[in-house]
């Protein structure tokens, strides 16, 4: 917890979490320490802040996997994305972001309280799209995250392997040390999410396991919207996720009756 303590407030080096932990070196030390910025940025602003995107500069997505996970177990999923990707943006671009409140996603997690609605992860990583770029672009990347996150089996491996590999719990009830069981959502749903998972690995939703799980899968979902982010801003991003035939099938009868691209099936019977 205190490990998390120090990760989370800002003023402390960034380098004896790195160091102590053995994750991410050589990747992030030098750039990323907490308080620097863009020349000039970090001065408060007076006023309105503007409607228009902020500015968005490159960001390292380990740095945001290890800030998410370490983030979730002080406000839940939804925060925990929005949290690691805006206090990195305050970090190099400073500026308006800090102006905004970091708790603002706080009520996403568990799918907005606890409804298991839209899964926080993807509600968070949405916000901080919508503070970086315009509505077109944000469509085309929040669609595509959301795509690939009912796809994708969490947590991921990467995830798995940092949080065995760092030795320290993240939270004091957290079984840190182990590889986890993986699931896929087949659904944008934080029930049908954690209901998966729960199906996979006998975890009940109230163990420590379970929520470590959504601490993994807070960290793969923060990595992922900064990789496309960093697309975005290069020129590069392509949308890549498609909507399965089945799907498409049922809306080229269906599409006027119902809005979305969710898999039909994990409701409907196929008929
Ligand atoms: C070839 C066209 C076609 C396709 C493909 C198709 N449906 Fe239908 N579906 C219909 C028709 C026609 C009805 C009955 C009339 C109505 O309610 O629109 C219907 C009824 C339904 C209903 C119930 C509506 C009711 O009144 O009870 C649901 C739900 C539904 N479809 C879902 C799906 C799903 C999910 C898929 C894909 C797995 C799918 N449909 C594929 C044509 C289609
Ligand atoms: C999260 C669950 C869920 C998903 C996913 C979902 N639906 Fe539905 N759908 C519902 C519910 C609930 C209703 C309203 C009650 C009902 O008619 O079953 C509904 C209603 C409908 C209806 C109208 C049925 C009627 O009686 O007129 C159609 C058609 C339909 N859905 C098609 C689809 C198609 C096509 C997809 C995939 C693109 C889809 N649904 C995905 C839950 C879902």
């Amino acid at each position: 917890m205190e490990e998390v303590e120090k990760l989370l407030n800002k003023g402390v080096s960034r380098r004896s979490f790195l160091k102590k932990t053995g994750v991410g070196l050589g990747v992030t030390a030098g750039a990323l320490i907490f308080g620097t910025g863009i020349a000039g940025a970090q001065t408060q602003q007076s006023g309105v802040i503007a409607e228009s995107p902020l500015p968005y500069v490159e960001l390292d997505p380990e740095e945001a996997r290890l800030r998410a996970h370490a983030a979730y177990f002080r406000a839940g999923c939804s925060y925990a994305v929005f949290f690691a990707i805006v206090s990195m943006l305050r970090d190099k671009v400073g500026g308006a972001y800090n102006q905004i409140p970091l708790r603002m996603l706080g009520y996403g997690r568990g799918g907005a309280a606890e409804w298991g609605t839209l899964c926080g992860t993807l509600n968070g990583a949405g916000a901080a799209i919508n503070l970086v770029a315009p509505d077109a672009d944000v469509n085309k990347m929040l669609a595509d995250v959301i795509g690939w996150y009912t796809i994708t089996p969490f947590p991921s491996k990467v995830s798995d392997d940092i949080a065995v590999a760092n030795g320290y719990k993240y939270d004091a009830k957290a079984p840190i040390s182990i590889v986890l069981p993986q699931s896929t959502s087949n659904s944008p749903l934080c029930h049908a999410s954690v209901a998966e998972w729960i199906k996979a690995s006998g975890f009940p939703a109230s163990a420590p396991e379970r929520k470590e799980r959504c601490g993994r899968l807070c960290g793969d979902v923060a990595a992922k919207t900064v990789s496309v982010l960093n697309a975005w801003k290069a020129g590069t991003f392509t949308p890549a996720f498609q909507i399965s035939e089945e799907t498409a099938n049922c809306l080229s009868c269906h599409g006027d009756q119902q809005v979305g691209k969710m898999s039909c099936t994990s409701c409907h019977d196929a008929h």
